[in-house]
This record gives C-alpha cells, structure tokens and sequence, in this order.
C-alpha cells in the first residue's frame, strides 16, 4: 500500500466515529465555527469544500441558504457519512475526487472552502492553482489549516512528520504559494487555539 492509499484508508476508517471523536469536538467543530463566522455573504451562493470529511461546513453554509453545496473528498468513507448525513438536503452534492484535480469546470463556484485537510494534500501548488480555476472571478477562497509558526506549530510539524501529514506552511508561506497562483488580496488570521491554526482568504481578480 502506498503512502496515498494509507492516507485514504486512514479516513475510511476514522469516518465511522470521525464526528463522535474527541478532537472533533475539542478542535474541528470549534474550528468549524471559526471558519463560518468568517465566511458572510453565503446566500444564494455556489460553495465548493474541498477535503470536505463528513460535510459539517456544507451543512452549516445550507443552513445559512447557499444554493449550491458541493464537497469533494478522496476518501470514500468520508463521503458516504456525508451523504448519509445530508440526506435530506437536496442542495449539497458529494463527488470523489483530489484537490489536485477537481472534477469541475472553470468559473463554477464563488466561494471555496478547506478546512484542516490542507496539510493532507500530496501537491499544494497544485491544489491551489485548481482552486483558483473553478472559482469564478470576483471567487472567495478560505483555508482553514494547521501552521507550523511559532514554537507550538514547530513542535506540532514533528507530530506531523510522525503521521506523514504532507505540509504544514506558516501564513507567510501560505500567503506566498496563493499570490503564486494568482489570488489578490490574501490576508490572514492567526487561530488562537490548539494546535495551532491558520485562517487564509484571498480573491479570485475580476
Ligand atoms: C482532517 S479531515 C478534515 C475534514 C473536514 N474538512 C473537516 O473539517 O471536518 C481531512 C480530509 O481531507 C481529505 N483529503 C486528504 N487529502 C486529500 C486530497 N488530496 N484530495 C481530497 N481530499 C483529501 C481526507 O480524506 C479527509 O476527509
């Protein structure tokens, strides 16, 4: 088994008891109410979540009357709790896929999210550039991940390392890698909780 399908299998297994386990309800869903608390303006939107897990955030954003929810995630596991628990709402969809190749067209979404899955994903740069191409111009893009800044994060990166998390960037590095890929306006928001987190947004240019 190669390093890719351990990760899958890792949460293929975790999404049976994935939203009844103790770091989702002492570090995700916080972190889940940080994220939606920033996201405003969702209303009759087109969502995509990427590494989307069992779909909390796209439950949250059809709460809040987006139009169009959509979470794509590699693990089959995940996406098959997320459908089960959205199985009345007929306005999120779930589809296999990787960051790295989103199975979406140009221009589709006016708002990506990505939450805590960041660090999981083999080619950053590439996920990146794909997010920048289905967001439409004028598109809002969120990431929600763990930082190794500070002393805390370096200690959190060796933790990491020991699970093969792929990478962990600061918000300098993170800013760097979207304005690569042609987000304008990144700013950024240090998460004052454990272990240490990062929230990013940057706009797609008109
Ligand atoms: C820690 S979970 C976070 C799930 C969800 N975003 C949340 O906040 O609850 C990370 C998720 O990223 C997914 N993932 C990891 N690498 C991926 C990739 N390259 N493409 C798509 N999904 C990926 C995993 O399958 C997993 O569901």
């Amino acid at each position: 088994m190669d390093s890719r399908d351990k990760a899958k299998q890792h949460f293929d297994d975790w999404s049976n008891h994935y939203e009844q386990s103790y770091t989702w309800r002492h570090f995700f869903s916080p972190v889940h109410d940080i994220l939606q608390a920033h996201v405003l303006g969702v209303q009759g939107m087109h969502i995509l979540d990427v590494g989307c897990g069992t779909g909390d955030m796209l439950r949250r954003f059809s709460g809040e009357r987006a139009a169009r929810l959509v979470g794509v995630d590699e693990s089959e596991g995940m996406l098959a709790k997320a459908r089960e628990f959205t199985a009345a709402d007929d306005n999120i969809t779930y589809v296999a896929g990787t960051a790295e190749s989103l199975p979406f067209g140009d221009a589709e979404f006016d708002i990506a999210t990505s939450c805590i899955a960041f660090h999981h994903f083999p080619d950053p740069d590439v996920a990146v550039s794909e997010m920048f191409r289905v967001l439409k111009p004028g598109g809002r893009l969120f990431i929600c991940d763990l930082t190794q800044q500070g002393l805390m994060g370096r200690g959190m990166l060796l933790y990491g390392k020991l699970k093969a998390d792929e990478h962990y960037f600061t918000e300098k590095t993170m800013k760097a890698l979207l304005e690569e890929a042609g987000f304008r306006e990144v700013a950024s928001e240090h998460v004052f909780r454990f272990p240490p987190s990062m929230l990013i947004f940057g706009f797609r240019e008109r």
